[in-house]
C-alpha cells in the first residue's frame, strides 16, 4: 500500500474510490456546517448526501457509516460518511473506532483507493492527540484491515484474487502536511508488522517448523540495515548450554529445535557498560505445533495449535518494526522454537530434567510443555545481563476463563514495570488485565522429587505464571503476558481478522518508546 498527502486538494475533486469524510454526532442535520471538508462534498452532491443522511437517521455516533454513491457529481465513486461521536468526547480511543468502521465499510465496497479528509487532530481524537498520530492510527488500522490471510487458496479451486487497498490518501492542511507523512510512515511500519507476526502464526505447522522460524528470524536481520544481528543456536549448542527442559520438549519430534536471539542496537548505543541505557527482551513462546506429547490433547485440542508460536512470531515482528522506527532502546527477542510431539522418544509424565539455569523439574503433564522452553529461554537472557523481560506465551487454556477471547493476562514480579507494561498496552486498545501473583500460590508447583513440577493446578494460569516466576527470580524485571485467549479469534474484532491476531505487537511497539530515551 502506497500513500499521497496533499494539501488544497476539494475532496470532491479527489482522484479516489471511496472518500472517507468524518461527521461528528448531533451535527447532521447540517453538514454543510459540520467540516470544511464535508462541505464541499455535501455541496457538490447538491445536498443529496445531506438528505440522504437524515432520512436514513445517520446519526454520527462512533461505528456509524452511511454510504453515498456519488452520481458522477463527484470524483469520487462514492463516499463513506462514519461517525466521529461528539464532539466534546472524542479520543484517539474513539477515532480507533471510527476508523475501523469506515476503513470496513470501503474494504466492503472494494476500495482500493482510498480518500480520508477532515482529520484535524484535536478535533477528530481529542486534546493530547496530534497530526502524527491520528496519520499513524490511520495507516497502521488501513494495514491490519487490509490483511489478507496467507491461505492457499488456488484460482483453479476457483478462488479470485482479494481486492486490497493500494493507495491511501489523505487531504491536509499545509501546515500538517509533514507531520502526516511521518505518522503515515510509523504506521504502515507498524501495521505491516502486525501483519507479519499473523501471517507467522496462521503458516501450517508443516512448513511453520523451527527451523523455518530461523530462517524468517535470518529474515529480519538481513533487511535491518545492520541493526539487528541474529544468532541461531541449534541442538549442540542447547546441549552446551544445558537447555534441557527445551531439549525434552523436542525430543519427540523430528524437527530439531532451534534457540534463536535477535538483538537490536540502535545507532550510537553507548554499549552495555552504560547505565543510561534502555533495554528491553521479549520472549515468545514458539511451539511450532504442540500436540500435547504423551498427555496427548483429544477432542480437537490440538486442531488450532500450529499457532502456539503465536508469542514468538509476535516478539519477531515487534523487534523488526522497533528497529524500523529506530527508537532508542536496545532490544533482545529470543524464541526458542520446537515441535511437542507424541513418540517413543517423547518426554514423559515422571520425567525429572536438570533446566539450564540448575533448578530440577518433574514433568507433571506433558502438555504443560510452553513453560519449559521458556524457563530456559528466560535464563537464557538472564545470562545476557538483560534486566526487562516481558514473555509473551499461549501459554494456559485457563486465561479465557479470564479474558475471554478480548484481552490477555499480565503476571509480573515488579508493580512499577508491570503496570508500566499494563499502560502501554491500554493505550494501543490491547486490552492486559494485571493479575496479582498471590504467595499461597507460589508452592503449587512444588513436588517431593524436584525443585519444582511443571503443572500446579488451579488457578491454572497463576500457578504457570509461578513457574516462570521461578526462573525469572526477584532481583529483574519480568512480565508474562498469557495471550492463550486472544492470540487468534474465531471472530473479527475490531481491526483483527479472523485467526491470528498479532495481539502484543503495538504494546510492544509502544512500550519500548516509552522506554526509549
Ligand atoms: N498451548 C497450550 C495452551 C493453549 C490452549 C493455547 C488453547 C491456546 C488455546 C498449552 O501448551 C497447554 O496445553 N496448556 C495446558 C496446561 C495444562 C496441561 C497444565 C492447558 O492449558 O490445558
Ligand atoms: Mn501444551
Ligand atoms: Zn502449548
Amino acid at each position: 500500500m502506497k500513500f499521497k498527502t496533499t494539501s488544497a486538494t476539494n475532496p470532491a475533486t479527489a482522484k479516489v474510490d471511496t472518500l472517507l469524510v468524518g461527521v461528528f454526532e448531533g451535527e447532521v442535520n447540517d453538514l454543510t456546517n459540520a467540516t470544511d471538508s464535508a462541505r464541499s462534498v455535501i455541496l457538490a452532491t447538491a445536498n443529496a448526501a445531506q438528505r440522504q443522511a437524515v432520512a436514513e437517521g445517520f446519526k454520527g455516533a462512533v461505528g456509524e457509516t452511511l454510504v453515498h454513491f456519488s452520481d458522477n457529481r463527484l470524483t469520487a465513486k462514492n463516499v463513506v460518511f462514519y461517525g466521529l461521536g461528539a464532539r466534546d468526547k472524542t479520543s484517539i480511543f474513539t477515532f480507533r473506532k471510527a476508523v475501523t468502521a469506515a476503513l470496513k465499510r470501503a474494504k466492503a465496497l472494494k476500495a482500493e483507493v482510498v480518500g480520508f479528509t477532515a482529520l484535524d487532530a484535536k478535533s477528530v481524537a481529542g486534546e493530547g492527540t496530534d497530526t502524527a498520530k491520528v496519520a499513524e492510527t490511520v495507516a497502521s488500522y488501513a494495514a491490519m484491515i487490509d490483511y489478507v490471510m496467507n491461505h492457499q487458496k488456488t484460482a483453479k479451486g476457483g478462488h479470485k484474487k482479494e481486492t486490497r487497498f493500494r493507495k491511501l490518501h489523505l487531504i491536509v492542511d499545509a501546515a500538517s502536511l509533514d507531520a502526516t507523512e511521518r505518522g503515515l510512515e510509523a504506521g504502515f511500519a507498524v501495521g505491516r508488522a502486525v501483519n507479519f507476526a499473523r501471517d507467522l502464526a496462521n503458516e501450517p505447522a508443516n512448513e511453520l517448523t523451527p527451523h523455518a522460524m530461523t530462517k524468517y528470524a535470518r529474515g529480519v536481520a538481513a533487511a535491518s540495515n545492520g541493526t539487528i544481528s541474529c544468532t541461531v543456536h541449534d541442538r549442540k549448542a542447547l546441549k552446551k548450554m544445558g537447555a534441557n527442559l527445551l531439549l525434552a520438549v523436542s525430543q519427540g519430534s523430528e524437527e530439531p529445535p532451534y534457540l534463536m536471539d535477535l538483538v537490536y542496537t540502535p545507532a550510537g548505543y553507548k554499549g552495555d557498560a552504560s547505565s543510561e541505557a534502555a533495554q528491553l527482551t521479549i520472549v515468545g513462546k514458539s511451539v511450532t505445533f504442540d500436540s500435547g506429547g504423551i498427555d496427548i490433547k483429544v477432542n480437537g485440542g490440538s486442531r488450532h495449535m500450529k499457532r502456539d508460536m503465536s508469542g514468538g512470531g509476535v516478539a519477531m515482528a515487534a523487534i523488526q518494526v522497533i528497529a524500523a522506527l529506530g527508537l532508542n532502546i536496545k532490544v533482545r527477542a529470543v524464541m526458542a522454537a520446537t515441535e511437542n510431539m507424541v513418540d517413543g522418544k517423547s518426554y514423559k509424565p515422571g520425567d525429572v530434567l536438570t533446566s539450564m539455569n540448575g533448578l530440577t523439574v518433574e514433568i507433571d503433564n506433558t502438555d504443560a510443555e510452553g513453560r519449559l522452553t521458556l524457563a530456559d529461554a528466560i535464563e537464557y537472557a538472564k545470562r545476557k545481563g538483560d534486566t526487562n523481560i516481558v514473555d509473551l506465551a499461549t501459554l494456559t487454556g485457563a486465561v479465557k476463563g479470564v479474558t475471554g477471547d478480548v484481552g490477555a493476562c499480565a503476571f509480573g514480579n515488579h508493580d512499577d514495570f508491570t503496570n508500566t507494561v499494563v499502560a502501554a498496552a491500554m493505550s494501543q486498545d490491547e486490552k492486559l488485565l494485571n493479575v496479582p501473583m498471590w504467595e499461597e500460590f507460589r508452592a503449587s508447583n512444588n513436588t517431593e522429587m524436584a525443585d519444582l513440577k511443571n503443572s500446579g493446578g488451579q488457578p491454572g494460569s497463576t500457578t504457570a505464571a509461578f513457574f516462570l516466576r521461578a526462573f525469572a527470580g526477584e532481583e529483574i524485571n519480568w512480565v508474562h503476558l498469557d495471550i492463550a485467549g486472544v492470540a487468534f479469534r474465531d471472530r473479527e474484532l475490531g481491526p483483527d481478522p479472523r485467526g491470528a491476531t498479532g495481539f502484543g505487537v503495538r504494546t510492544l511497539v509502544e512500550l519500548a518508546r516509552r522506554l526509549a530515551k
